[in-house]
């Protein structure tokens, strides 16, 4: 199989973590570069996490860019209560001797598309800050990218609201501008981020494996997520935005759909993506009030043990 060419979007945090784990180990995914932003945590600690992540697995000197250290409109707000203050959970990892480029997410994501000689899937696993600035500023770029491949929103539950998910929440407009770009989107949403996990014994049992990749996943995995305000945690085991890259590689384990999707962006709502999942047109269209949304491919089902087997697989550690 010919290699897919991607360029990471993170706010590495506890999962992405676990996503660019994979991305580097998986022979059919080349990693053209990694672009950082505030989510789970603030910029600077994102940009140094991604770089610690790195020399765990060794990987090649893959670029890493600083980008948005806000969403496009409101403040930033981490998600500390998930991914703990340094966004990796309990994982202390020691400092890299890898540096960020001397340039923006923007002005490197626009290089490595430009400089590509085929299109690039964008892989976005964080609020979609930087990826709505490239298409501002470089809108002729789009012919250069194949795909975006997003973890955000969701058809069904939110995560960050009752309705909203953390990524499209934490940059409702940014996600509106690119679900709006007319790049082909796929949809990698809490509908099945929510279902993809590895089991307590198994994750527990990597805390002791024989390399440090299996003990940094075994810690990632075994991240405590606070269950609600009472501070009780329980084993989620999720490997979250990673679920998004396997996506990439075994697409038939999950079951998507063509829909029409749009971003609420006001209200309580804000941050919402709507997914129109009728069957027919309804009497809004009959009566001319209907907006146009565009679609994205929306993965609805996922086939959760075999993509968890194939991301423990790629690392070595089923
Ligand atoms: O809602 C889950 C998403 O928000 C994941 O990408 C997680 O890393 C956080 O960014
Ligand atoms: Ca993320």
């Amino acid at each position: 199989m010919t290699t897919i060419p991607v360029i990471l979007d993170v706010d590495t945090g506890v999962d992405d973590a676990l996503a660019i784990l994979f991305a580097v180990a998986h022979p059919d995914i080349e990693v053209l570069g990694i672009s950082c932003v505030a989510g789970n945590a603030s910029l600077e600690r994102v940009v140094d996490n991604t770089l610690r992540i790195l020399d765990t697995i060794d990987a090649p000197d893959i670029p890493v860019a600083a980008g948005a250290r806000r969403p496009l409109i409101e403040p930033a707000r981490d998600a500390s209560h998930v991914h703990g203050e340094g966004g990796l959970g309990t994982l202390r990892l020691p400092p890299s001797e890898r540096t960020a480029v001397p340039v923006s997410s923007v002005e490197l994501m626009h290089s490595l598309l430009q400089d590509s000689a085929r299109p690039v899937t964008l892989v976005a696993l964080a609020p979609q800050t930087n990826l709505a600035l490239l298409l501002r500023q470089y809108p002729d770029i789009a012919s250069k990218i194949e795909r975006i491949v997003f973890m955000g929103g969701s058809a069904s539950v939110g995560n960050a609201t009752a309705v909203a998910e953390f990524n499209v929440w934490h940059d409702p407009e940014a996600a509106a501008i690119v679900l709006d770009s007319g790049v082909p989107t796929y949809m990698y949403g809490l509908d099945v981020f929510n279902r993809v996990a590895v089991d307590e014994a198994t994750a527990t049992a990597l805390l002791s494996h024989e390399t440090l990749v299996g003990r940094t996943v075994g810690s990632l995995l075994t991240n405590r997520v606070f269950a609600g305000t009472d501070a009780e945690t329980h084993h989620s085991g999720l490997i979250g935005d990673a679920g998004a890259v396997c996506a990439l590689v075994d697409p038939g384990a999950l079951y998507t759909e063509i829909r029409p999707v749009r971003v609420e962006l006001a209200g309580y709502g804000r941050g919402q993506t709507l997914v129109d999942m009728r069957s027919r047109p309804g009497e809004d269209a009959m009566h001319g009030t209907a907006d146009v949304w565009e679609t994205a491919e929306i993965a609805l089902d996922v086939d959760a043990s075999r993509l968890a087997t194939l991301f423990l697989d790629t690392l070595g550690l089923a």
